[in-house]
């Protein structure tokens, strides 16, 4: 028995950037800002923090869901800024929102994030070990962001998504992960020299660091490879598929996935114009927008593909089964 999505939510910070307050602090423009990633604005976080963006979207799936937290038995969440080192923050999540019978647990996958808990997620519930999840991937990349890099502080943004699982999914539910650690290099940000607070130490390896033509590349080869491995072995062909929810990474990579698989780009929806790379919130905060716009509709086939630093990159095929 695989698991069901039966409620999303999403958050982002009040804060909007646009490329033009970017070109401010940083040699940079609009025009180039939008033709080499299809980014215009994104949020950033001034008050809010990856745990509190969380606890909103938590709440917001939860409603969407008729659940009340008290129902949760387990908390999986994606991030790589919480902030704290433990606390974990889905321990933090379960006591801001009163999930009082969930375990908690965070994964470390960066972009790949969403796709990481959400295939834990059905493994989880497979094996019988839990039965009503809350799902979150939820990052505040701008507190690691180089503001002076303008390779790097052009793409990120900062979000929340959360989604319900739980028991009584289609058997179609198909998920493919993988990961190249000898590749890491492209994609980098140290933690052990940061002392807890906001402030950066002004230590190099401590900011996100990026070879962006390889991070780029990569990701144009292995998300269509993937996903047809993940189509290949839910017996399932691209004609089948309604939407992919790819991660927000840049316009461009979403545009070569489409050509790769010889798609038509109508089944790849995007925010990343709104909202640049939110990293592990990207997937389940489109899932929302979808579901919210009742764009999604029961028995669709839906491939959602995260991708990044580790290298890391995976692939879920699900059948989606709530009524709009
Ligand atoms: N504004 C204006 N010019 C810029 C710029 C900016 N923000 N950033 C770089 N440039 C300049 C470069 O200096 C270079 O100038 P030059 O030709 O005079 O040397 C030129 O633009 C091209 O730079 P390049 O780095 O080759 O651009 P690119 O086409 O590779 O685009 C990225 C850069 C970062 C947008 C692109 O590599 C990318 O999106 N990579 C993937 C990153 C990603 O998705 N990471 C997260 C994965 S989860």
């Amino acid at each position: 028995m695989s698991g069901k999505i039966v409620g999303t939510g999403s958050c982002m910070p009040e804060k909007i950037v646009s490329n033009d307050d970017l070109a401010k602090i940083v040699e940079t423009n609009d025009a180039w800002i939008r033709e080499r990633t299809g980014v215009a604005r994104r949020h950033i976080s001034e008050k809010e923090t990856v745990v509190s963006m969380a606890c909103a979207a938590a709440q917001k799936a939860l409603e969407d869901a008729h659940m009340k937290a008290e129902e949760l038995d387990l908390i999986l969440m994606g991030t790589s800024s919480s902030g704290t080192i433990f606390p974990s923050a889905s321990c933090m999540v379960q006591k801001e929102i009163g999930a009082v019978h969930a375990a908690c647990v965070d994964v470390s996958a960066a972009c790949t994030g969403f796709l990481a808990v959400y295939q834990m997620g059905q493994a989880y519930i497979r094996s019988g070990m839990a039965d009503k999840i809350l799902l979150i991937g939820a990052d505040t990349l701008s507190h690691l962001v180089d503001w002076t890099d303008r390779g790097t502080c052009i793409l990120f943004g900062d979000g929340a998504g959360a989604a319900i699982l739980v028991s009584g999914g289609s058997e179609t539910a198909c998920e493919v992960m993988h990961s190249d650690g000898g590749r890491g290099q492209a994609l980098t940000c140290d933690s052990r020299h940061r002392d807890g607070s906001k402030e950066l130490s002004g230590d190099p390896a401590t900011y996100i660091r990026m070879d962006g033509k390889a991070v780029f590349q990569f990701a144009l080869s292995k998300v269509p490879e993937v996903i047809l491995e993940t189509l290949e072995k839910a017996g399932c062909t691209t004609e089948d598929i309604d939407y992919y929810v790819l991660h927000q990474a840049n316009i461009r990579i979403i545009d070569g996935v489409v050509r790769r698989l010889r798609e038509r780009p109508e089944k790849f929806p995007s925010n990343i114009e709104e909202y640049g790379n939110t990293c592990a919130a990207s997937v389940p905060i489109l899932l929302d927008e979808l579901n919210r716009a009742g764009k999604l509709k029961k028995g669709q086939k839906l491939v959602l593909s995260g991708f990044g630093a580790g290298l890391s990159w995976g692939t879920a095929l699900l059948e989606w089964q709530k009524e709009n």
